[in-house]
């Protein structure tokens, strides 16, 4: 159990519902498209990974990262669906909001969900709006590559900063055979370079490679003059992006685990012990223990007893 001491001085409400987030004193400087731009001027990695919640955004803005993603993979790694078509708009500006409600330094962007944004630059202009507006997100993400040029620019010319993703784009996994390494061949490798040129001349401000050879990924990186951010696409990327529930290793043993993630933790294996312990404390009332609970005045307490006891009697009596 932890000690009292490491919770922190500011819990103050006698409820369960207390708020998550308290402002950081010293909170690092906002990151904005500037600072990306800079990053990349200056070859400094950039740090992106996904947030589905309130509590996994505060952890990620506060242990530094540049760029934070409301990622679709929402779908299925915190809402249980079996692929990312299911989720809607609807559920993913909900978790937006979340996201962005803790999210003080870091640059947030939402990913359009499958349905969203195919249809016509305008249908993509009035989902990102809403990305902006209700999600409070600052840029938003789209997967697709050259022939989503025109949707890029739509929404680049209204002022919505956009990531494109290529390569790999699961919301296609059904017409992309699965979840397949794409630029493997050289016919492969040249269309994952001309979506990226692509999406870069449309005014994109950073581009997803997901699962690309990383000699393809980083021959991609150097024709452009956008940051490309890896995922499965090696170390030649501009920046990494992965998913926060796998890196943290949030699910239970034999989970499928794509061959790029590194587990960087094992929060699965702590919450279950400590569920566990907890569990067992219920079951033999070991917890609550006397700290855990709220005194009363020993007067009070005993008037209390007296007039139960003074009741009982004439209850008994009638
Ligand atoms: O949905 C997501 O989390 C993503 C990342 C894997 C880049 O698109």
């Amino acid at each position: 159990m932890l000690p009292r001491a490491a919770l922190p001085a500011v819990q103050a409400r006698n409820s369960s519902h207390s708020p998550l987030g308290v402002p950081s004193a010293n909170q690092r400087k906002k990151v904005t498209i500037n600072t990306l731009q800079s990053l990349y001027r200056k070859s400094e990695p950039i740090a992106m990974i996904t947030a589905h919640d309130f509590p996994s955004a505060h952890v990620a803005d506060q242990a530094g990262i540049d760029m934070v993603l409301v990622g679709d993979s929402l779908a299925m790694v915190a809402l249980g669906m079996e692929d990312t078509s299911e989720i809607t708009l609807e559920d993913m500006l909900l978790h937006c909001r979340s996201v962005a409600r803790a999210t003080k330094a870091a640059f947030t962007v939402g990913d359009l969900p499958m349905g969203s944004y195919e249809i016509s630059p305008e249908q993509a202009l009035e989902t990102a709006i809403r990305f902006v507006k209700e999600g409070r997100m600052q840029g938003v993400k789209l997967e697709g590559g050259i022939e989503f040029a025109p949707t890029i620019a739509k929404l680049t010319r209204a002022g919505i900063p956009v990531v494109a993703h290529i390569g790999l784009t699961p919301q296609r996994q059904n017409a992309l055979g699965g979840f397949r390494v794409q630029g493997k061949s050289t016919a492969s490798a040249l269309r994952l370079l001309q979506d990226a040129i692509a999406v870069q001349e449309a005014g994109a401000f950073a581009v997803v490679i997901e699962a690309a050879p990383a000699e393809i990924a980083s021959l991609v990186t150097k024709k452009l003059r956008i940051p490309t951010i890896g995922i499965g696409a090696g170390n030649g990327c501009s920046g990494q992006v992965l998913v926060q529930v796998d890196m943290l290793g949030n699910f239970p043993p034999g989970r499928f685990l794509p061959k790029f993630v590194k587990q960087y933790g094992n929060v699965w294996a702590e919450a279950s012990r400590a569920i566990t312990e907890y569990r067992n404390d219920v079951k033999s009332r070991a917890y609550p223990a006397l700290e855990h609970t709220y005194p009363i005045p020993k007067d009070e307490l005993s008037e209390f007893e007296k007039i139960i006891a003074e009741k009982e009697a004439e209850a008994k009596v009638t």
